[in-house]
């Protein structure tokens, strides 16, 4: 088997290769090939080459290097983009009882995240759910870690060892906060901040895998004072911001109270500098027009997490007229409002609630298809966060950032990845059985259907490999024994 991480990153991948073209249209190359220099960029894109010994006839130079095939069945996706997640609350992912946001927060999570002064414990938790959402094919993610700065650094540590792409967000909330956890000054939230900004630099100084991000909490528990200072820091470090918007009746209610003369959740962070085309909206499910227009103008972005705002009982968001609106949107899992760590799960849940809005409103067009989710867990999110061109699809000069996604099947299985240095990754068993996620047993079909096929009913046991960058950050073992990246 390969050793992730540790050999050159120049290789060709051979096989299916499926990415976003447009918003509602799937790009299926087969046959295809593709070059990836010692950087870890794209250095060719090949339709139509009939085996790899072909292609050395075009690219006489990539003599030699390793080749990755595709298995019977199986595919290269551009590695997955969690626009909104929170590290810190993963021990909580699946609990949330009856509660919604605001009794939820005191409740679950403020007790949790309090706890990330233990710096053993972040590590432990830390290292768990970069291990987890590797292996669910999450190549960039947008996190929200605690209060704390050596826990946040830790976590930046720990992306950058593993080789995560990620953002990193110390969390900052310095009113209507629990007396055992929040920030004590506006000066104390930014020295902190700015700590956790100098350590990233320390350990990535041209933020190539891990960058910081401004992470005002949410309106309810933050001064006026220091949503401003945040803004203006966001802009002087030319760093990205996230927050949550619009995500509660309650937390609407509260935010409007506290903040009479902006006129709407969305007015109170423009009020304060947080409008920005490098700002990540999180949720927005009631949005009014006006707020919509006013992100459209800003040109921020959203993160439409759809298991959160189902499970908290938040609400569903109209992503159709955010779409129609022409505001880029990404998907979050949410963890812990969001149960699962898996943008896929993200994904399969935004067109089971736009089907449920199609019916409850009557309007047909709120359905979303499977090319439209795809592009928000890929291409959509890359704009989000700021990463357009760079992550999210195939193309010359874009980074390695890929899944291989095995659909095993009954011949598919024991033929594995096939590395042209002679060693081979078997995937499934002897009997031919693939060990979890989709079974493409009695089935005969397109690519159409495999892709629906994987994002209805696959999961992460379906992830045969991922890589960041042209590095190899998760692989999954035959038997179906994931050995995890350290
Ligand atoms: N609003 C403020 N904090 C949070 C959080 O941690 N999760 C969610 N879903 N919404 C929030
Ligand atoms: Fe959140």
């Amino acid at each position: 088997t390969l050793t992730p991480g540790t050999r050159s990153r120049k290789a060709i991948y051979y096989g299916t290769f499926i990415h976003s073209r447009t918003i509602t249209n799937l790009d299926i190359i087969t046959q295809g090939a593709i070059g990836v220099d010692d950087s870890g960029k794209i250095a060719f894109v090949e339709r139509n080459v009939e085996s790899p010994e072909k292609l050395f006839l075009n690219f006489p130079e990539w003599v030699g290097v390793r080749v990755f095939q595709t298995p019977k069945d199986g595919f290269f996706f551009p590695g997955l983009i969690d626009t909104h997640i929170h590290a810190s609350q993963y021990p909580n992912a699946g609990l949330f009882g009856s509660t919604t946001l605001l009794d939820w927060l005191t409740t679950y999570t403020f007790p949790t995240e309090s706890s990330f002064s233990d710096l053993t414990f972040a590590g432990t938790v830390y290292n768990r759910i970069v291990n987890r959402t590797l292996s669910h094919g999450t190549t960039t993610a947008s996190y929200y870690t605690t209060i704390h700065v050596p826990a946040t650094n830790l976590l930046s540590e720990i992306c950058h060892k593993k080789g995560q792409r990620a953002f990193i967000g110390r969390v900052c909330m310095d009113v209507n906060c629990p007396d055992y956890y929040g920030d004590e000054s506006v000066s104390m939230a930014m020295a902190n901040t700015k700590d956790t900004i100098e350590y990233i630099k320390s350990i990535d100084p041209d933020y190539r895998v891990v960058s910081p991000i401004v992470t005002p909490r949410f309106a309810v528990t933050c001064s006026g004072d220091m949503m401003s200072e945040l803004g203006k820091l966001a802009k002087q470090e030319n760093i990205p911001i996230q927050t949550h918007v619009s995500e509660n009746e309650y937390e609407i209610d509260f935010v409007n109270k506290s903040f009479p003369k902006s006129g709407s959740y969305t007015n109170v962070y423009d009020d304060h500098g947080l409008l920005t085309p490098r700002t990540i909206l999180s949720h927005a499910v009631h949005l009014s027009e006006e707020e919509l227009k006013l992100i459209k103008s800003r040109r921020t972005g959203l993160s439409h997490c759809p298991v959160s705002n189902s499970a908290l009982g938040s609400g569903v968001a109209r992503v159709r007229d955010w779409v129609d609106e022409g505001v880029n949107v990404g998907l979050g899992t949410d963890v812990s409002g969001g149960y699962s760590p898996s943008i896929l799960e993200a994904a399969r849940q935004a067109l089971l609630v736009s089907r449920i809005l199609a019916q409850r409103e009557g309007v047909e067009r709120y359905k979303l298809s499977i090319a439209e989710v795809l592009w928000f867990a890929t291409r959509g999110g890359a704009r989000v966060v700021g990463l357009e061109g760079k992550v999210g699809g195939f193309e010359v000069g874009m980074e390695w950032d890929a899944v291989l996604v095995g659909l095993g099947g009954v011949d598919g299985a024991g033929e594995g990845v096939l590395d042209s240095e002679g060693e081979e990754v078997v995937v499934g068993d002897e009997q031919g059985l693939t060990i979890g996620g989709v079974d493409l047993f009695g089935w005969q079909g397109d690519w159409e259907d495999r892709v629906a096929k994987w994002v209805y009913a696959g999961d992460e046991r379906n992830n045969l490999g991922v890589w960041v960058g042209g590095r190899l950050v998760y692989e999954k073992e035959r038997q179906g024994v994931e050995r995890l990246v350290r």
